[in-house]
């Protein structure tokens, strides 16, 4: 793709930013579908963040994605939120509005794809939630939206345990949460269930930890989603197969939420074979073989 007059640009602002995989998805998806568009990573300190989004708008950047450490903080500076971002706390991406940006949370909805198009199923399921989190709160709103029967969050620290159950419940008007200590699992009722370990136990380079390790544990999981993707087979998702579950990582929710993203900001809608032809690219970019 040649750049020229017309060229729109997107960008991620975060900190660090310099091991994103956001642009090889996103400048696949230019590609793909033919937009004059380009994705860039903007390493943004703590002190330039308002800055930076009040640039972004001035500059005409056609979207921005925001990652960790700002995706609260930076809801100060939008101009309009999405309900669903604003219920969750929290948004990874910007959409040009009326008087700025307007901020959505495609990571919930990435995952609810991602665990769609591997015919994972949530409305109706018990589901264990590992982590109480960043992460592990929006997957618990998640499920309550998506009318999982039950879910058991599990936390090292049970007072956030708690207040995330506590708030999701009051969100959704129904006890759908049930906090957990780590040690609680054995008073799990009789049954196999979902699991989503959301927390950053096993993340590289720590990837000879589980946030729970016991095999009693993981007989209980018929199918285990692991929302890290570094390494692409953590010790969760072993211990799952050794037991008898399914394990996913969590690289298709890295890819929805990005093809979400792109949806918002260009208003067209990728096809799923230009989503799994994109998902092939980035398996490369990772040298993951499965
Ligand atoms: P994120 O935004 O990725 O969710 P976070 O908000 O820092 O990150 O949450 C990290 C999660 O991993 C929390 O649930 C944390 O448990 P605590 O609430 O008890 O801190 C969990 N976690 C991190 N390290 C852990 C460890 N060594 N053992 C158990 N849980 C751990």
């Amino acid at each position: 793709m040649e750049i020229n007059g017309q060229t729109r640009t997107c960008g991620l602002i975060g900190n660090p930013v310099a091991h994103t995989l956001s642009p090889v998805i996103h400048n696949a998806l230019a590609e793909k579908t033919g937009h004059n568009l380009i994705y860039v990573p903007f390493p943004v300190k703590e002190k330039n963040l308002e800055d930076a989004v009040k640039g972004g708008v001035a500059l005409n950047l056609a979207g921005m994605n925001v990652t960790v450490p700002y995706k609260s903080e930076v809801m100060k500076y939008l101009a309009e939120t999405d309900a669903l971002a604003a219920k969750i706390g929290a948004v990874n991406t910007l959409v040009p509005a009326e008087n700025g940006f307007k901020g959505y949370n495609t990571d919930m909805p990435g995952l609810y794809r991602g665990m769609s198009s591997e015919g994972i199923q949530i409305e109706n399921e018990t589901v264990i939630v590992l982590g109480a989190g960043g992460a592990a709160r929006a997957v618990a709103f998640l499920c309550a939206e998506k009318k999982a029967k039950k879910v058991y969050l599990f936390n090292r620290s049970p007072g956030k345990a708690q207040a995330v159950a506590a708030e999701v419940n009051a969100a959704f008007g129904k006890e759908y949460i049930v906090p957990m200590l780590l040690s609680d699992y054995k008073s799990l009722p009789q049954g196999k269930f979902l699991a989503l370990q959301c927390t950053s136990v096993g993340l590289y380079p720590e990837t000879e930890q589980a946030v729970i390790e016991e095999a009693d544990f993981y007989r209980k999981i018929k199918i285990g989603y692991d929302l890290i993707y570094r390494p692409f087979e953590t010790k969760f998702m072993r211990l799952v197969k050794e037991n008898g579950g399914k394990a996913y990582h969590g690289l298709k929710m890295l890819l929805y939420q990005a093809v979400i993203a792109y949806e918002l900001w260009t208003g067209t809608s990728i096809k799923e074979e230009d989503a799994l032809e994109i998902y092939e690219i980035l398996k490369e970019k990772m040298e993951l073989k499965e």
